[in-house]
């Protein structure tokens, strides 16, 4: 059983709230959507400090703020923009974020998976 690259349909871009992430569940895996503009991106669920959930986090120009101590994810590549403190960061490499490819046409949200076939994904917000 190989599996590929697949594109699966999310939800419409509607339905992903600006200014902050929300879960969505691909295959049982939490990751989170969060909205740009007229783009949404994914990433895994959990902050790369001290594994907090994203949900609820805040999203500004595409940057995800950690709810717990603050670190700052660009969603669009996962990138640190910035890190808890020096202390912490002697303790804790920086770390980024696991996003996935996404894309939005006429106004809904896929995203590539690694499956054997698009309907072999459940995706559940
Ligand atoms: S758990 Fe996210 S910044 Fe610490």
């Amino acid at each position: 059983m190989s599996t590929n690259k697949v594109w699966v349909r999310v939800c419409p871009l509607e339905a992903v709230p600006t200014g902050r992430a929300i879960n969505v569940h691909i295959n049982n895996q939490r990751c989170i959507i969060a909205r740009c503009g007229d783009q949404a991106y994914i990433a895994q669920g959990y902050c790369t400090h001290m594994l907090y959930a994203l949900r609820d986090s805040a999203v500004k120009d595409c940057l995800i703020t950690c709810s717990l101590h603050g670190s700052q994810f660009d969603l669009r590549d996962g990138s640190v923009q910035s890190w808890v403190t020096p202390l912490t960061d002697e303790i804790r490499q920086r770390k980024a974020l696991r996003v996935y490819e996404t894309e939005v046409r006429d106004g809904v949200v896929y995203v590539a998976w690694n499956a054997e076939s698009a309907e072999k994904v459940r995706v559940r917000l």
